[in-house]
């Protein structure tokens, strides 16, 4: 997200990334809306040859209840169903550290793929990034407890899963 968040930036958001990514198929972008408000958004990025990149955010007042995790559900359905993007693989990046990111994933079977040391950039400034995929025959989902949460421990907080 740009620092400030001017107008300009949501104008660009809405016009280009969102109705152009849908008009010339570059990438499509959901809404997620609780009786009819906006509370988030998921999107798929197409990469070269049946690949897509995942993207997300949910407003803070909305985390926590699993409203990205059923729309995730959704957007990765319409991902790899032949009458959607029809797509071989999804991939997951995020700055090296953001573990809230790689648990949604992860609970839909991703699987972490390495780390680009350096390989992101955050306003000006270049930060390592995490990388995962989901390929079309990987089993769907993880049940279980998910990975142990790293946040409540300062050290670990950027190691890899
Ligand atoms: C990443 C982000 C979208 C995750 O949001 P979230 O609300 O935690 O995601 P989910 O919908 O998967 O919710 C999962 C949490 O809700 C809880 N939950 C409550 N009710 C639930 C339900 N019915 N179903 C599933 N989960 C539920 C889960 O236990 C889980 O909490 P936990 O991880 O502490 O166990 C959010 O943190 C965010 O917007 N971050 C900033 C932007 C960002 O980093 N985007 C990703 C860039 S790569």
């Amino acid at each position: 997200m740009p620092t400030p968040y001017r107008r300009e930036h949501a104008v660009w958001f809405v016009e280009e990334l969102v109705d152009g990514g849908w008009r010339e198929d570059r990438e499509r972008t959901w809404a997620v809306r609780v009786g009819g408000d906006l509370r988030g958004m998921v999107g798929l990025a197409r990469r070269p040859v049946r690949s897509a990149e995942v993207g997300y955010w949910m407003a803070p007042e909305a985390r926590g209840q699993g409203l990205l995790d059923r729309s995730l559900g959704l957007v990765l359905d319409h991902a790899f169903d032949p009458t959607g993007m029809d797509l071989d693989r999804v991939e997951w990046k995020a700055f090296g550290g953001n573990w809230r990111s790689w648990r949604a994933v992860w609970r839909h079977g991703f699987r972490f793929e390495g780390a680009l040391r350096l390989g992101g950039v955050q306003r000006d400034t270049r930060r390592d990034d995490w990388v995962g995929g989901l390929l079309r025959d990987d089993p769907a989902s993880r049940p279980g407890p998910g990975p142990a949460p790293p946040w409540r421990s300062r050290c670990h907080r950027h190691e890899p899963p």
